[in-house]
């Protein structure tokens, strides 16, 4: 009787085990370094909130997107948390500005409890994919570099590494001994520190075992690489009324415009890489060491096109046509978006509506107008009332 009962109980288990099991496997199949992008959240009403000096609140539902590692990190560097929160919001809207006529055009949800921010377009290794992951990681890569900067991280402040190095820039001529015409000085964007940061909190969980696992990681460093490779020079004359007698300068980050334009270039000539590829080792010396989870080369698609480079996107799986609303894949579809009659681009109404056509309307829009600038210093305008037409996809 005992025996009889505990057979079906212990079939019941196994079975459950099955499935947790396969759901697992879809997960991992993602990489697991994703969910932090909910964060973006927290500088949400009520989900942040200062308790005393140095304490934060956060709202459970925001907590719950962090892994263990990150909470550490979060906790263990004061300041750390508001600047990633603000590298999320300007990766989104960096994301969502680049991709404003497209199909896809890089909506977030609004309730993501448990679930994926971006939506399950995550789930598949397209390029979409490789976008959201390089500009979220660029994207705290670059507000911790400048919140360092800012002094608003207490484990971290301006890189002041150039400072005491002998400055480039040799006066005029040329001539060997002479004095150069700037000197380094100043507070530099810290990008090493924001660099290193954005592996440790971004690629937390991306043990690079799996294919899915290395595009993340990948796409992830080329973020980063991009943020880096875009540091500029920037200098500040002084001496009397201008004269530039001594010149300094220090190292300042990138407008986040360009790394998401640059981003998005690559974007467009993204590499699809080998399913079943786990990646080769990239160089001598390649498994040494502590960086070593970032030396792989994934091989193409197609054998005849150049293995990516470290810049590169590079995907997985062809992008679906985003034409059809189809929520278990997490796709909105275009009907009802804008587009516009005259354009031959994607944001013309034969591509953007998939060919199923599109409806116009006339509205009356309220705009500024006729502004007249009075000295001194006002602009002063009008309101019209504009007849516009506009365009939605059927
Ligand atoms: C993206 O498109 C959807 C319709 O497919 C629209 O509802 C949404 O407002 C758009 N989001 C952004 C950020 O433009
Ligand atoms: C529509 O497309 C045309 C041609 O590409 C462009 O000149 C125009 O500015 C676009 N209009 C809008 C409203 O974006």
């Amino acid at each position: 009787m005992r025996a009889a009962a505990a057979i079906p109980l212990l079939l019941l288990m196994a079975l459950a085990g099955l499935a947790a099991r396969a759901a697992t496997r879809a997960k991992m199949s993602r990489g697991r370094g994703s969910k932090w992008w909910g964060i973006a959240k927290a500088g949400e009403p009520n989900n942040l909130l200062p308790l005393a000096p140095g304490e934060l609140y956060m709202d459970p539902a925001v907590h719950a997107t962090l892994r263990r590692k990150q909470r550490r990190l979060v906790r263990d560097h004061p300041g750390v948390l508001l600047a990633v929160v603000k590298g999320a919001n300007q990766a989104i809207g960096e994301c969502q500005f680049q991709f404003r006529n497209r199909r896809w055009n890089c909506s977030t949800k609004n309730f993501f409890r448990g679930k994926n921010l971006f939506g399950k377009i995550v789930d598949r290794g397209c390029r979409e994919t490789a976008f959201i992951y390089a500009i979220t990681s660029a994207g705290v890569t670059h507000a911790i570099a400048r919140a360092c900067a800012e002094g608003s991280i207490q484990s971290c402040t301006c890189d002041y590494r150039h400072a005491g190095r002998v400055a480039g820039g040799r006066g005029g001529g040329g001539g060997g001994g002479k004095k150069p015409d700037w000197e380094w000085g100043g507070c530099s964007d810290n990008i090493e520190y924001g660099f290193k940061f954005s592996r440790d909190f971004v690629d937390t969980g991306e043990r690079g075992r799996t294919l899915r696992e290395k595009m993340n990681l990948h796409n992830n460093e080329a973020g980063r690489l991009h943020v880096r490779e875009e540091m500029r020079k920037e200098c500040k004359c002084h001496g009397m009324s201008g004269s530039c007698t001594v010149k300094t300068c220090w190292m300042r980050l990138p407008h986040f415009r360009v790394v998401g334009d640059n981003l998005k270039d690559r974007f467009d000539g993204a590499s699809r890489v080998l399913v079943g590829n786990a990646g080769s080792p990239r160089g001598p010396g390649a498994g040494k060491g502590k960086g070593n989870r970032y030396n792989f080369q994934l091989q193409p698609y197609d054998a005849q096109h150049k293995p990516p480079g470290r810049k590169d996107l590079v995907y997985l799986d062809q992008s679906p046509n985003f034409c059809e609303r189809n929520p278990r894949q997490g796709i909105q579809g275009t009907h009802g978006r804008e587009c516009n009659e005259t354009s031959l681009g994607l944001d013309g109404c034969d591509l953007m509506c998939c060919g199923r056509g599109h409806r116009s309307q006339e509205v009356m829009l309220v705009e500024r107008c006729h502004c007249t600038f009075h000295w001194c210093c006002e602009v002063k305008c009008k309101t019209c009332h504009v007849r516009k037409t506009i365009h939605t996809c059927q």
